[in-house]
């Protein structure tokens, strides 16, 4: 099984996009036509739904998800901007058919967490400072963060979208998805991936036994609260696989939290 964080370190962007834009959709394997809803377990989404959701592009297409937080700023996470020049990097908002429709904005500066570590996925967060306005309305606005210090308990539903592959290694969907999945504790968590590797920067969503998950192509994308943004899709083991649930940048997190509000 593909372990997503094997994708971070300097060529992370640049191996995400090659690695799935080059695997053939599961129907052309030849075997049975499995549907996406047994793999992670999502739906098609509508993006006035989530309207804070954007794609986030490099000159190749989609490379990870974001959300919008104002007009002009989108957050995503801080792996999906290593080895990307900003000046190859646009938004897309306001679709949801991943690169078709909706508004199409250029980066103009990407400003990465100080301490975000590529070697341990640790502050995985970045702002995109975009170079004109995104134009609000049906589908595009900006989602409120989880202020800091309220952390959802163990169990709180959240939802999380994306345009990220419907199975490990999966090719990407054309239609935005999302997924409910609900908070795991610390300790599942840590008992999941060692201790050592789960910072408090970082919260688990899913299952115990899997099945729903988000997947690559799904980093950087909104896990939401009650309408708050609480995380941002960030690492796995596989996907939806057992044992192994999805890990989330905590944005209630004080350091998350202030980087987020003061940039
Ligand atoms: N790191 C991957 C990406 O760049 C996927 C992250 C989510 N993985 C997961 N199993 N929840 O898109």
């Amino acid at each position: 099984m593909a372990r997503s964080w094997l994708r971070r370190g300097a060529a992370a962007v640049a191996v995400c996009g090659a690695v799935l834009t080059s695997v053939p959709p599961a129907t052309a394997t030849g075997g049975p036509v499995v549907p996406d809803t047994r793999i992670v377990g999502g739906r098609n989404a509508d993006v006035r739904d989530v309207p804070w959701q954007v794609s986030l592009r490099s000159r190749d297409g989609h490379i990870c998800g974001g959300s919008i937080i104002r007009a002009d700023a989108v957050v995503t996470a801080a792996h999906c901007t290593v080895g990307a020049p900003p000046d190859s990097l646009s938004v897309q908002a306001g679709s949801s058919v991943r690169g078709s429709g909706g508004q199409i904005v250029p980066v103009a500066r990407v400003l990465r967490h100080p301490k975000f570590n590529a070697a341990t996925i640790d502050y995985d967060v970045a702002v995109l400072e975009l170079a004109s306005p995104l134009d609000f309305g049906a589908g595009v606005r900006a989602v409120p963060l989880l202020p800091e210090g309220r952390e959802p308990i163990t169990g709180t539903p959240a939802t999380v979208t994306g345009w990220g592959a419907t199975r490990d290694g999966g090719a990407l969907p054309e239609r935005l998805r999302r997924v409910d999945v609900p908070k795991l504790s610390d300790t599942y968590c840590k008992g999941a991936y060692g201790t050592s590797s789960i910072t408090p920067r970082m919260t688990c969503y899913g299952y115990e036994g899997g099945r729903k998950d988000a997947c690559q192509g799904d980093s950087g994308g909104p896990l939401v609260v009650d309408g708050y943004l609480a995380g941002i899709a960030s690492w796995g083991t596989g996907c939806a696989s057992p044992g192994h649930p999805g890990v989330y940048t905590k944005v209630s997190d004080p350091s998350i939290h202030a980087y987020i509000t003061r940039s």
